[in-house]
């Protein structure tokens, strides 16, 4: 077992934590502060090849993996986390593009996402009705010669209204549960397709949230990604690995909330030697690092071809979870310091909140683990 970055993983760190400084972090609080969505930040994402790391050089991917792109997220969401989640849905998209897709599709779309010509990608599973119980989403899709049409609602949609190309999952079987799910590649340009209401967060404001309505959508047979009935798989599929890149996003956000306090701290002499203070630092800081060390080991072995299902839901439940109390305990030692905008804690701490809810929330992770536990027994 080698603890040790490489070579790779360090450069693209060093690299990650580079633009994070100059292009990122300079913007983050206007970003927070106006819901401003980050546009130059993912352009500048996008020259280092940071939107499509998961996916083969042919499309326009850097293929660096799951470990470097987990290295990544968290050097970019310590500056921002409204940037961060805009680049994991599209790195998950352009991943499930190249899992499912045929050559072209991937070579349509994926190449304009790492590019950011297409500004982001997006995932639309949640709708009002169907949130942790994603089977029970009501969107359909009706064969209609060589197309197909697509009706319904989509809540919570990440990027939805900057997005260039769009995972709608929908029913062409409504009689199938699960397995009569499909994924279409939507395009915003499509008639039909509008964009409804914008959430107005606590947090992650720079990105934007929008509900998605499909109105009789024509969309053509060959953007169905996969077979008919396998899109519940394919969503499965993708948040598996996009539970990796949101436990990276919390430890990024953790980790930015306890620097703040640690500095705070050692610039205070008296505070500095309270031992209700040094615990609370000492507890954060080694949660947050056992949290890192899931999230890696549930990248490797995503990168090893590996089942890591279980293992990343263990990773985010804990790193979520953690990076939660991490921002609490930050805030807890600085106190009112902590309340206003001259220290980033406040933003992080509403930042972090969502972490344990999107991408699955803390109770369907350990649903998974549970299951996968009783399974395995
Ligand atoms: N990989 C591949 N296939 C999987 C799978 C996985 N991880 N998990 C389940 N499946 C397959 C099963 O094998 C099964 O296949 P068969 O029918 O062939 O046997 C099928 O899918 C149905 O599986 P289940 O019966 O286990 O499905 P379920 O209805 O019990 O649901 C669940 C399982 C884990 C609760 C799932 O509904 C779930 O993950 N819910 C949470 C949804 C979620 O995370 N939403 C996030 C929204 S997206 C978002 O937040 C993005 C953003 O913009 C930031």
């Amino acid at each position: 077992m080698d603890l040790e970055l490489t070579e790779v993983q360090t450069r693209v760190r060093e690299t990650a934590k580079k633009i994070a400084e100059a292009e990122i972090a300079p913007r983050a609080r206007d970003a927070d502060r106006g819901a401003l969505f980050p546009r130059d930040q993912i352009r500048a994402l996008a020259k280092e090849g940071f939107l499509a790391m998961l996916v083969p050089e042919r499309f326009g991917g850097t293929d660096l993996g799951s470990v470097n792109y987990s290295l990544a997220m968290s050097e970019i969401a310590y500056a921002c986390a409204s940037t961060a989640v805009t680049m994991a849905v599209t790195n998950m998209v352009c991943d499930a593009i190249c899992a499912w897709g045929n050559d072209a599709q991937k070579e349509k779309y994926v190449p304009r996402l790492a590019s950011a010509e297409l500004l982001a990608g997006s995932f639309a599973l949640s709708e009002p009705g169907a949130g942790s119980d994603a089977a029970a989403l009501m969107a359909t899709a009706v064969r209609d010669g060589d197309r197909y049409r697509l009706d319904g609602s989509k809540c919570w949609i990440t990027s939805g209204d900057v997005a260039g190309v769009i995972l709608v999952m929908a029913k062409t079987d409504p009689a199938a549960g699960s397995r009569g799910i499909s994924t279409f590649l939507v395009e915003p340009s499509m008639p039909g397709f509008s964009v409804g209401r914008h959430e107005e967060k606590m947090g992650l404001r720079g990105s934007s949230t929008v509900t998605i309505n499909l109105d009789d959508v024509s969309v053509p047979v060959e953007n169905r990604l996969g077979e008919e009935g396998v899109g519940f798989k394919v969503a499965m599929r993708a948040l598996d690995g996009g539970r990796i890149g949101i436990g990276s996003q919390a430890l990024g956000i953790g980790r930015a909330a306890l620097e703040a306090a640690t500095k705070y701290v050692q610039a205070d002499e008296a505070l500095a030697k309270k031992q209700s203070i040094q615990w609370k630092l000492a507890d954060t800081a080694t949660e947050l690092d056992a949290a890192r060390l899931l999230v890696l080991r549930a990248a490797t072995m995503k990168d090893a071809q590996i089942p890591f299902g279980k293992e990343a839901s263990m990773a985010k439940v804990f790193a979520t979870e953690a990076a939660n109390r991490a921002t609490h305990a930050a805030l807890e030692i600085c106190g009112e310091a902590a309340l206003s905008d001259a220290l980033p804690i406040e933003r992080n701490l509403r930042d972090v909140r969502v972490t344990t809810i999107y991408e699955g929330t803390s109770e369907i992770q350990r649903f998974v683990i549970a299951r996968n536990l009783l399974a395995e027994a």
